[in-house]
């Protein structure tokens, strides 16, 4: 089957090759995939891949061999699916049923496909920092994957969300998806925030901690800046505030079925950046690493 895979040489690392066919284990079912997004961590991380490894997290597609355990989805019913082994930038995955959600009828497969890695890590970011109600938000690295998510998942919880972005025209759209404020970089913020949701890392995290009430707590899920960050003595020295680590962990299934309810009630906007065939994954792969993109690139798996 055509995958695409690392080469070293190619632009963007990424080129269109061939891969065996996956081999289901009784409790997976394989699908046929029609569409993928990009992440920044695989493609940024994609030289760590296992040699032979086809990558990619995101898929989604349609069910063209039940699970042989006799559960999950039958043949034919269209699937969003995830895999922290990989596997997704394929024609076919394999996939476990704790992986993957039943896509609703009216939600396009193509924008169900922007949703596990991305929609997921916002809405669990979200979920470690605590209730929302009521509660100051700021999310930084706004403009991008997880960023537009975060934001519309934390005004929908009830909090008041400040977005920080790079530069202002990267804050396109930040306000009329919940974002009460838009600032560039850590610009302009006047009060105290109560969760900070942190996709930037370096000094703009150390900042970004100094802006928390007392209690606060900043949830570090990215390092987008691939900066150090350094504190001053005693900056972390104080009235209760918490870094928390994150990662996104496994079993995504009922999360990105909550996710793909969220879409299905126009609840949820997905915004897509860049949408394209296969073929032209380099492009959409330096666009997003570039910072020229704004939400997600979702790309269409083509047949030869
Ligand atoms: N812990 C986990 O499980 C987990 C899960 C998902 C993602 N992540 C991490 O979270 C981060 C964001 O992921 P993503 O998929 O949302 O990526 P993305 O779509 O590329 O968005 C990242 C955003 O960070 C900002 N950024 C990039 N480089 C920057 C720099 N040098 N200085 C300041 N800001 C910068 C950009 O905003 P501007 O262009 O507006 O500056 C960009 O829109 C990545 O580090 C990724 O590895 C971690």
């Amino acid at each position: 089957m055509r995958a695409l895979l690392p080469a070293v040489d190619a632009p963007a690392g990424l080129v269109l090759g061939t891969a065996g066919e996956p081999d289901p284990r009784p409790d997976q079912v394989l699908v046929d995939v029609r569409h993928i997004s990009l992440n920044y961590g695989e493609l940024h991380f994609l030289s760590r891949l296992p040699a032979g490894a086809v990558p990619g997290w995101d898929a989604s597609g349609v069910v063209v061999r039940a699970a042989a355990n006799g559960q999950g989805p039958a043949v034919g019913t269209r699937v969003l699916t995830y895999g922290a082994g990989f596997g997704a930038w394929a024609e076919r995955r394999a996939v476990s049923l704790d992986e993957l959600a039943v896509v609703p009828d009216s939600v396009d497969l193509a924008q169900a496909a922007a949703l596990p890695v991305a929609g997921v890590t916002a809405l669990r970011a979200l979920r470690a920092a605590g209730p929302l109600l009521g509660r100051r938000v700021l999310v930084t690295g706004a403009s991008g994957g997880v960023g537009r998510f975060a934001v519309q998942l934390a005004a929908r919880a009830g909090a008041e969300v400040v977005a920080s972005v790079g530069s202002p025209e990267r804050g396109a759209g930040l306000e009329a998806l919940g974002a009460g404020q838009v600032v560039a970089g850590l610009d302009g913020i006047t009060r105290p925030v109560d969760v900070v949701l942190d996709a930037v890392g370096g000094a703009q995290l150390v900042a970004a901690f100094g802006l928390l009430a007392p209690e606060g707590v900043l949830v570090s899920y990215g390092c987008a800046s691939g900066e150090p960050s350094v504190f001053p003595p005693y900056s972390t020295v104080g009235p209760g505030k918490s870094l928390v680590s994150f990662r996104i962990g496994d079993r995504l299934g009922a999360d990105m079925a909550t996710l793909l309810r969220l879409v299905e009630e126009r609840r949820l906007t997905v915004d897509t950046g860049w949408r394209g065939p296969w073929e032209k994954a380099a492009e959409a792969a330096e666009a997003l690493l570039g910072r020229r993109l704004l939400g997600k690139a979702v790309l269409d798996v083509t047949a030869a």
